[in-house]
């Protein structure tokens, strides 16, 4: 049966990634972020899959938005049945270093208007006595890393805010918190994300894909469960995070700069903590290989050897 999925945070990576999913599905979708132009993309996207598409330009942030954005989808498609909130942006940084608005835009985007979408959505499924609430935590809200205070101090607050709901959450059978945490995804975040570092974030390796998370997004909408854990390592930094902290400590940070920061330098700047930046909007990030190249090219480079072996065979 289809149902109506409203997605913060639609125009990009993660968020994206997931209206595709659901869209080829057979769900109707609502799909918020602050790009309207990027957003019409998306619409297309998921139209071709066949899904129904209402796009709501939204700033999260903004009083009263997600209240609008919620009126917006219960008049055009009559309720809604799973709310997947992936809207979010990230700051590298000294926590000294960094200044103190954007590490308060951070807390306030990732965490004050992730409560936001929740209240509204669990305000919404109390009186209808159903419903889905899927929050996007990240490892970062288990264990801690350097240069990104804002981030996982607004990471760890979701963890503790989505765990209480699900506290709540037992009183209205038929409704369901779902925390998914990803570990390291291939997605423009990294770009996208303010610096005052002076070297360009990246997902430390093991890189997942985007598709994969959303996938487990629409696996949770299906059976709702308390956590989903996206990532090889998680578990394994989680363990190292808990059992051994001096240990942990003393790796993080070499750790942190060899494979969580590239080499390419950038000069200060807010990112689009404070103004969307469409252009650097997109599902990937560019962080993976493009497989059909890579195939390409070891295709072109198999056939390359192949004949210069037969030249000297002959
Ligand atoms: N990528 C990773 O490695 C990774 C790892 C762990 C967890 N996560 C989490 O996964 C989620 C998705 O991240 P992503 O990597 O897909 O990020 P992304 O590609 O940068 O996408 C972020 C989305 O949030 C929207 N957004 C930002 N500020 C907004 C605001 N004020 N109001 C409404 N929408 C806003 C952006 O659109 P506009 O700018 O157009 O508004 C965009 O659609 C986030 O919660 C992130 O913390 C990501």
């Amino acid at each position: 049966m289809s149902r109506t999925v409203v997605i913060t945070g639609a125009t990009s990576g993660i968020g994206r990634a997931a209206a595709r999913e659901f869209a080829g599905r057979g769900d109707r979708l609502v799909l918020a972020a602050r790009s309207p132009a990027t957003l019409a993309e998306v619409r297309q996207e998921c139209r071709s899959a066949g899904a129904e598409v209402l796009v709501v330009p939204t700033d999260i942030t903004e009083p009263g938005a997600v209240d609008e954005l919620a009126r917006a989808a219960v008049a055009e498609f009559g309720g809604i049945d799973v709310w997947v909130h992936t809207a979010a942006v990230a700051a590298y940084g000294r926590f000294d270093e960094l200044p103190e608005r954007v590490f308060e835009r951070v807390v306030r985007v990732d965490l004050i208007a992730a409560a936001a979408v929740a209240r509204v959505a669990l305000r919404h499924y109390r009186s209808a006595s159903a419903g889905t609430l899927i929050l996007t935590g990240s490892v970062l809200g288990h264990i801690t890393s350097p240069y990104m205070s804002g981030y996982v101090a607004a990471k760890w607050g979701l963890q503790g805010l989505a765990r209480t709901l699900q506290q709540e959450a037992r009183e209205t059978p038929g409704v369901h918190v779902c925390l998914v945490n990803p570990g390291s995804v291939d997605t423009p975040v990294y770009r996208q994300a303010a610096n005052y570092l002076g070297r360009i974030g990246r997902p430390p390796p093991p890189i997942t894909t985007p598709e994969r998370v959303a996938r487990a997004i629409v696996h949770g909408a299906d059976r709702p469960r308390r956590e989903i854990s996206v990532g090889r390592l998680n578990v394994v930094m989680r363990f190292g995070f808990t059992v051994l902290p001096g240990l942990y400590d003393v790796l993080v940070g070499p750790l942190m700069r060899v494979a969580g920061l590239s080499n390419q330098p950038v000069a200060p700047h807010d990112g689009i903590a404070f103004t969307p930046n469409p252009a650097g909007e997109a599902v990937r990030g560019g962080w993976l290989p493009d497989l059909s190249r890579v195939v390409r090219s070891v295709g072109g480079a198999t056939s390359t050897v192949g004949s210069a072996v037969l030249r000297r065979l002959r």
